[in-house]
Protein backbone atom coordinates (compact mmCIF):
# COMPACT_ATOMS: atom_id res chain seq x y z
CA UNK A 1 0.00 0.00 0.00
CA UNK A 2 1.52 3.61 -0.73
CA UNK A 3 1.96 5.77 2.10
CA UNK A 4 -1.16 7.84 2.78
CA UNK A 5 1.41 10.94 4.36
CA UNK A 6 2.70 12.19 1.03
CA UNK A 7 4.71 15.75 2.67
CA UNK A 8 4.89 17.08 -1.10
CA UNK A 9 1.35 18.41 -0.78
CA UNK A 10 2.36 20.97 1.23
CA UNK A 11 5.24 21.99 -1.34
CA UNK A 12 3.40 22.03 -4.68
CA UNK A 13 2.57 25.64 -4.43
CA UNK A 14 4.43 28.92 -3.19
CA UNK A 15 1.52 29.99 -1.27
CA UNK A 16 1.37 26.85 0.63
CA UNK A 17 5.02 27.06 1.24
CA UNK A 18 4.74 30.39 2.91
CA UNK A 19 1.71 29.54 4.96
CA UNK A 20 3.56 26.28 6.65
CA UNK A 21 7.11 27.71 6.57
CA UNK A 22 8.81 27.68 10.08
CA UNK A 23 11.23 29.83 10.29
CA UNK A 24 11.05 33.95 8.82
CA UNK A 25 14.49 36.06 8.64
CA UNK A 26 13.70 39.60 9.59
CA UNK A 27 15.31 42.78 9.31
CA UNK A 28 14.70 43.09 12.58
CA UNK A 29 17.09 40.24 13.79
CA UNK A 30 19.92 41.64 12.43
CA UNK A 31 23.12 43.87 13.78
CA UNK A 32 25.62 45.29 11.88
CA UNK A 33 29.32 45.41 12.65
CA UNK A 34 31.43 49.06 12.01
CA UNK A 35 34.70 49.17 12.08
CA UNK A 36 36.02 53.28 13.24
CA UNK A 37 39.12 54.28 12.18
CA UNK A 38 40.81 58.15 13.36
CA UNK A 39 40.80 60.95 10.50
CA UNK A 40 38.41 62.09 8.56
CA UNK A 41 36.96 61.58 4.67
CA UNK A 42 38.38 57.41 5.24
CA UNK A 43 36.85 54.83 3.69
CA UNK A 44 39.19 51.73 3.30
CA UNK A 45 37.77 48.59 2.02
CA UNK A 46 39.25 45.57 3.93
CA UNK A 47 41.04 43.39 1.68
CA UNK A 48 39.68 40.18 2.93
CA UNK A 49 35.90 41.36 3.51
CA UNK A 50 34.55 43.00 0.14
CA UNK A 51 32.09 45.26 0.91
CA UNK A 52 33.46 46.10 4.62
CA UNK A 53 34.96 49.19 5.55
CA UNK A 54 37.21 50.98 7.99
CA UNK A 55 35.78 54.04 8.42
CA UNK A 56 36.18 57.63 9.28
CA UNK A 57 33.89 59.09 12.31
CA UNK A 58 32.07 61.09 9.77
CA UNK A 59 31.45 58.04 6.93
CA UNK A 60 30.63 56.09 9.83
CA UNK A 61 27.40 58.17 10.69
CA UNK A 62 26.89 58.41 6.82
CA UNK A 63 26.94 54.31 6.93
CA UNK A 64 24.89 54.57 9.93
CA UNK A 65 21.84 56.53 8.29
CA UNK A 66 21.94 54.04 5.72
CA UNK A 67 21.33 51.07 8.08
CA UNK A 68 19.01 52.83 9.92
CA UNK A 69 17.21 53.54 6.78
CA UNK A 70 17.37 50.11 5.46
CA UNK A 71 15.71 49.22 9.03
CA UNK A 72 18.39 47.31 10.17
CA UNK A 73 17.63 48.17 14.23
CA UNK A 74 21.12 48.10 15.60
CA UNK A 75 25.28 48.47 14.85
CA UNK A 76 28.33 46.75 16.60
CA UNK A 77 30.96 49.10 16.87
CA UNK A 78 34.45 48.28 16.67
CA UNK A 79 37.59 50.76 17.00
CA UNK A 80 41.07 50.94 15.17
CA UNK A 81 42.91 53.54 17.75
CA UNK A 82 45.97 55.94 17.01
CA UNK A 83 48.34 54.46 18.79
CA UNK A 84 48.31 51.08 21.05
CA UNK A 85 50.18 50.20 24.19
CA UNK A 86 50.32 47.80 27.54
CA UNK A 87 47.10 49.53 29.13
CA UNK A 88 44.71 49.84 26.24
CA UNK A 89 44.40 53.64 26.55
CA UNK A 90 42.88 53.68 23.40
CA UNK A 91 39.63 50.96 25.33
CA UNK A 92 38.64 53.21 28.07
CA UNK A 93 39.80 56.99 27.66
CA UNK A 94 36.85 58.95 27.01
CA UNK A 95 38.31 60.33 23.79
CA UNK A 96 39.13 56.87 22.55
CA UNK A 97 37.71 56.11 18.85
CA UNK A 98 35.10 53.94 19.64
CA UNK A 99 33.36 56.52 22.04
CA UNK A 100 33.56 59.45 19.54
CA UNK A 101 32.28 56.94 17.26
CA UNK A 102 29.32 56.18 19.60
CA UNK A 103 28.41 59.72 20.82
CA UNK A 104 28.59 61.17 16.99
CA UNK A 105 26.18 58.42 15.92
CA UNK A 106 23.37 58.82 18.89
CA UNK A 107 23.82 62.28 17.92
CA UNK A 108 22.71 61.57 13.99
CA UNK A 109 20.72 58.85 14.19
CA UNK A 110 19.22 58.90 17.96
CA UNK A 111 16.97 55.66 17.27
CA UNK A 112 19.38 53.01 16.20
CA UNK A 113 21.19 51.23 18.82
CA UNK A 114 24.49 51.42 19.02
CA UNK A 115 26.35 48.23 21.08
CA UNK A 116 29.48 48.33 21.35
CA UNK A 117 32.13 45.67 21.61
CA UNK A 118 34.08 45.59 24.93
CA UNK A 119 37.98 44.23 24.55
CA UNK A 120 41.23 44.85 24.66
CA UNK A 121 43.20 43.44 22.21
CA UNK A 122 42.38 46.15 19.26
CA UNK A 123 43.89 48.72 21.64
CA UNK A 124 47.04 46.37 23.18
CA UNK A 125 50.78 46.91 21.27
CA UNK A 126 50.50 43.10 21.61
CA UNK A 127 47.04 42.78 20.33
CA UNK A 128 46.06 40.53 23.07
CA UNK A 129 42.75 40.66 25.06
CA UNK A 130 44.03 42.37 28.80
CA UNK A 131 47.36 42.89 30.38
CA UNK A 132 50.47 40.34 30.31
CA UNK A 133 51.92 37.89 33.29
CA UNK A 134 55.55 38.40 33.47
CA UNK A 135 57.72 35.71 34.62
CA UNK A 136 57.22 31.94 34.03
CA UNK A 137 53.33 32.40 32.49
CA UNK A 138 54.81 35.26 30.42
CA UNK A 139 52.29 36.10 27.42
CA UNK A 140 49.86 34.62 29.45
CA UNK A 141 46.87 37.14 29.46
CA UNK A 142 46.61 38.29 33.38
CA UNK A 143 42.67 37.73 34.49
CA UNK A 144 41.76 40.27 37.34
CA UNK A 145 43.95 43.22 36.71
CA UNK A 146 42.12 42.88 32.99
CA UNK A 147 38.96 43.00 34.63
CA UNK A 148 39.43 46.49 35.48
CA UNK A 149 40.71 47.91 32.46
CA UNK A 150 37.20 46.17 30.67
CA UNK A 151 35.31 48.09 33.75
CA UNK A 152 36.62 51.66 32.72
CA UNK A 153 36.27 50.71 29.28
CA UNK A 154 32.63 49.48 29.85
CA UNK A 155 31.61 52.73 31.65
CA UNK A 156 33.54 55.24 29.53
CA UNK A 157 31.56 53.63 26.57
CA UNK A 158 28.04 54.28 28.18
CA UNK A 159 29.34 57.58 29.17
CA UNK A 160 29.45 58.09 25.44
CA UNK A 161 26.37 56.45 25.00
CA UNK A 162 25.88 53.22 23.93
CA UNK A 163 23.17 51.33 24.27
CA UNK A 164 24.55 48.08 24.75
CA UNK A 165 27.69 46.40 26.44
CA UNK A 166 28.92 43.58 24.53
CA UNK A 167 32.13 42.02 26.38
CA UNK A 168 34.25 40.05 24.29
CA UNK A 169 36.85 39.32 25.99
CA UNK A 170 36.52 35.64 27.64
CA UNK A 171 38.23 36.65 30.87
CA UNK A 172 36.51 34.84 33.62
CA UNK A 173 34.05 37.30 35.84
CA UNK A 174 33.90 39.73 32.94
CA UNK A 175 29.93 40.18 32.71
CA UNK A 176 30.18 40.60 36.78
CA UNK A 177 32.93 43.78 36.84
CA UNK A 178 31.16 45.36 33.84
CA UNK A 179 27.53 44.96 35.48
CA UNK A 180 28.86 46.55 39.23
CA UNK A 181 30.91 49.30 37.46
CA UNK A 182 27.66 49.74 35.14
CA UNK A 183 25.66 49.89 37.99
CA UNK A 184 28.08 51.86 40.38
CA UNK A 185 28.59 54.82 37.51
CA UNK A 186 24.71 55.22 37.42
CA UNK A 187 23.85 52.78 34.76
CA UNK A 188 21.45 49.69 35.73
CA UNK A 189 19.73 49.68 32.76
CA UNK A 190 22.02 49.56 30.15
CA UNK A 191 21.91 46.26 28.83
CA UNK A 192 24.75 43.23 28.12
CA UNK A 193 25.06 41.41 25.59
CA UNK A 194 27.73 38.99 26.27
CA UNK A 195 29.95 37.36 24.25
CA UNK A 196 29.34 34.13 26.54
CA UNK A 197 30.31 31.16 23.97
CA UNK A 198 33.16 31.99 21.88
CA UNK A 199 35.79 30.02 20.67
CA UNK A 200 39.20 30.56 19.45
CA UNK A 201 38.45 29.98 15.96
CA UNK A 202 40.58 30.32 12.75
CA UNK A 203 37.19 32.30 11.36
CA UNK A 204 38.08 35.57 12.98
CA UNK A 205 41.25 35.98 10.40
CA UNK A 206 39.37 38.60 8.05
CA UNK A 207 37.97 40.38 11.30
CA UNK A 208 41.93 40.72 12.38
CA UNK A 209 42.67 42.73 9.08
CA UNK A 210 39.22 45.10 9.44
CA UNK A 211 40.40 45.65 13.59
CA UNK A 212 44.05 45.17 13.14
CA UNK A 213 43.92 43.05 16.32
CA UNK A 214 45.96 40.28 15.53
CA UNK A 215 47.88 39.07 18.66
CA UNK A 216 52.15 39.83 17.88
CA UNK A 217 52.57 35.93 19.31
CA UNK A 218 50.74 33.10 20.42
CA UNK A 219 47.21 32.64 20.02
CA UNK A 220 44.30 33.01 22.29
CA UNK A 221 43.64 29.75 23.43
CA UNK A 222 43.97 30.08 26.92
CA UNK A 223 41.34 32.02 26.94
CA UNK A 224 38.80 31.14 24.21
CA UNK A 225 36.93 28.29 24.30
CA UNK A 226 38.55 25.30 22.55
CA UNK A 227 36.92 23.96 19.21
CA UNK A 228 36.08 20.39 20.21
CA UNK A 229 34.09 21.27 22.93
CA UNK A 230 30.41 21.60 23.72
CA UNK A 231 29.15 20.98 27.43
CA UNK A 232 31.61 23.49 28.13
CA UNK A 233 29.44 26.19 26.39
CA UNK A 234 26.85 25.70 28.72
CA UNK A 235 28.96 26.05 31.77
CA UNK A 236 29.79 29.39 30.23
CA UNK A 237 26.59 30.62 29.91
CA UNK A 238 25.39 29.64 32.99
CA UNK A 239 28.20 31.69 34.99
CA UNK A 240 27.23 34.71 32.55
CA UNK A 241 23.48 34.40 33.46
CA UNK A 242 24.51 34.49 37.03
CA UNK A 243 26.66 37.73 36.64
CA UNK A 244 23.66 39.28 35.07
CA UNK A 245 24.06 39.09 31.16
CA UNK A 246 20.54 40.13 29.38
CA UNK A 247 21.34 38.57 26.41
CA UNK A 248 23.93 36.01 25.21
CA UNK A 249 25.81 35.29 21.91
CA UNK A 250 27.80 32.26 20.71
CA UNK A 251 30.07 32.66 18.26
CA UNK A 252 31.55 32.01 15.40
CA UNK A 253 28.08 30.58 14.05
CA UNK A 254 28.11 28.19 11.13
CA UNK A 255 30.33 25.91 12.83
CA UNK A 256 28.59 25.93 16.01
CA UNK A 257 24.84 25.49 14.88
CA UNK A 258 24.96 22.86 18.07
CA UNK A 259 26.13 25.54 19.91
CA UNK A 260 23.40 28.04 19.53
CA UNK A 261 20.80 25.15 19.78
CA UNK A 262 21.98 23.58 23.24
CA UNK A 263 22.37 27.19 24.59
CA UNK A 264 18.55 28.33 23.21
CA UNK A 265 17.41 24.99 24.64
CA UNK A 266 19.41 26.17 28.27
CA UNK A 267 18.18 29.86 28.69
CA UNK A 268 15.14 31.75 28.87
CA UNK A 269 17.27 34.75 27.45
CA UNK A 270 17.69 35.88 23.99
CA UNK A 271 20.69 34.36 22.34
CA UNK A 272 22.67 36.07 19.26
CA UNK A 273 24.31 33.87 16.63
CA UNK A 274 27.40 36.25 15.33
CA UNK A 275 28.11 35.19 11.57
CA UNK A 276 32.04 35.83 11.60
CA UNK A 277 34.08 37.33 9.44
CA UNK A 278 35.51 34.26 7.86
CA UNK A 279 32.07 32.94 7.05
CA UNK A 280 31.06 36.20 5.25
CA UNK A 281 34.60 36.04 3.67
CA UNK A 282 34.40 32.76 2.22
CA UNK A 283 30.90 33.33 0.90
CA UNK A 284 31.81 37.18 -0.78
CA UNK A 285 34.68 35.19 -2.19
CA UNK A 286 32.54 31.83 -4.21
CA UNK A 287 30.24 34.77 -4.98
CA UNK A 288 32.77 36.63 -6.43
CA UNK A 289 33.76 34.06 -8.74
CA UNK A 290 30.33 32.69 -9.91
CA UNK A 291 30.46 30.00 -7.79
CA UNK A 292 27.46 30.09 -5.55
CA UNK A 293 24.47 32.28 -5.94
CA UNK A 294 25.31 34.76 -3.05
CA UNK A 295 21.85 35.77 -1.98
CA UNK A 296 20.32 31.99 -1.84
CA UNK A 297 23.72 31.13 0.04
CA UNK A 298 23.27 33.94 2.17
CA UNK A 299 19.60 33.26 3.25
CA UNK A 300 19.97 29.83 3.54
CA UNK A 301 22.34 30.78 6.31
CA UNK A 302 20.65 32.75 7.75
CA UNK A 303 17.25 30.34 8.31
CA UNK A 304 20.09 27.69 9.55
CA UNK A 305 20.88 30.54 12.28
CA UNK A 306 17.32 30.58 13.18
CA UNK A 307 16.39 26.84 12.98
CA UNK A 308 19.55 26.68 15.20
CA UNK A 309 17.77 29.17 17.72
CA UNK A 310 19.12 32.33 16.82
CA UNK A 311 17.26 35.33 17.93
CA UNK A 312 19.83 37.59 17.15
CA UNK A 313 22.35 37.74 13.66
CA UNK A 314 25.07 39.88 13.82
CA UNK A 315 26.54 39.76 10.00
CA UNK A 316 28.43 41.34 8.03
CA UNK A 317 25.53 40.55 5.27
CA UNK A 318 23.09 43.03 6.87
CA UNK A 319 22.53 45.37 4.35
CA UNK A 320 22.34 43.12 1.71
CA UNK A 321 19.39 40.94 3.58
CA UNK A 322 17.89 43.82 4.68
CA UNK A 323 17.71 44.79 0.69
CA UNK A 324 16.56 41.72 -0.83
CA UNK A 325 13.74 41.51 1.75
CA UNK A 326 12.73 44.83 0.73
CA UNK A 327 12.61 43.39 -2.41
CA UNK A 328 10.38 40.11 -1.60
C1 LIG B 1 37.55 40.95 19.88
C2 LIG B 1 36.67 40.37 18.83
C3 LIG B 1 36.99 39.48 17.77
C4 LIG B 1 35.83 39.34 17.00
C5 LIG B 1 34.84 40.11 17.62
N1 LIG B 1 35.36 40.71 18.75
C6 LIG B 1 38.26 38.86 17.36
C7 LIG B 1 39.05 37.99 18.21
O1 LIG B 1 38.59 37.49 19.25
O2 LIG B 1 40.21 37.83 17.84
C8 LIG B 1 35.71 38.53 15.75
C9 LIG B 1 34.61 38.94 14.80
C10 LIG B 1 34.70 38.39 13.43
O3 LIG B 1 35.56 37.54 13.08
O4 LIG B 1 33.88 38.82 12.61
N2 LIG B 1 37.89 40.13 20.93
ZN1 LIG C 1 39.84 40.77 22.33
Amino acid sequence: MFPVHRPRRLRSHPQLRRMVREHVVTTGDLIYPLFAVPGSGVAQEVKSMPGVFQLSVDKLVEEAKEVYELGIPAIILFGIPDTKDEEATGAWHDCGIVQKATTAVKAAVPDLIVAVDTCLCEYTSHGHCGYLEVGDLAGRVLNDPTLELLKKTAVSQAKAGADIIAPSGMMDGFVQAIRSGLDDAGFKQLPILSYAAKYASAYYGPFRDAAESAPQFGDRRTYQMDPANGTEALKEIELDIAEGADMLMVKPALAYMDIIWRVKEATNLPVAAYNVSGEYSMIKAAALNGWVDEQKVVMETMHGFKRAGADLILTYHAKDIARWSEAD
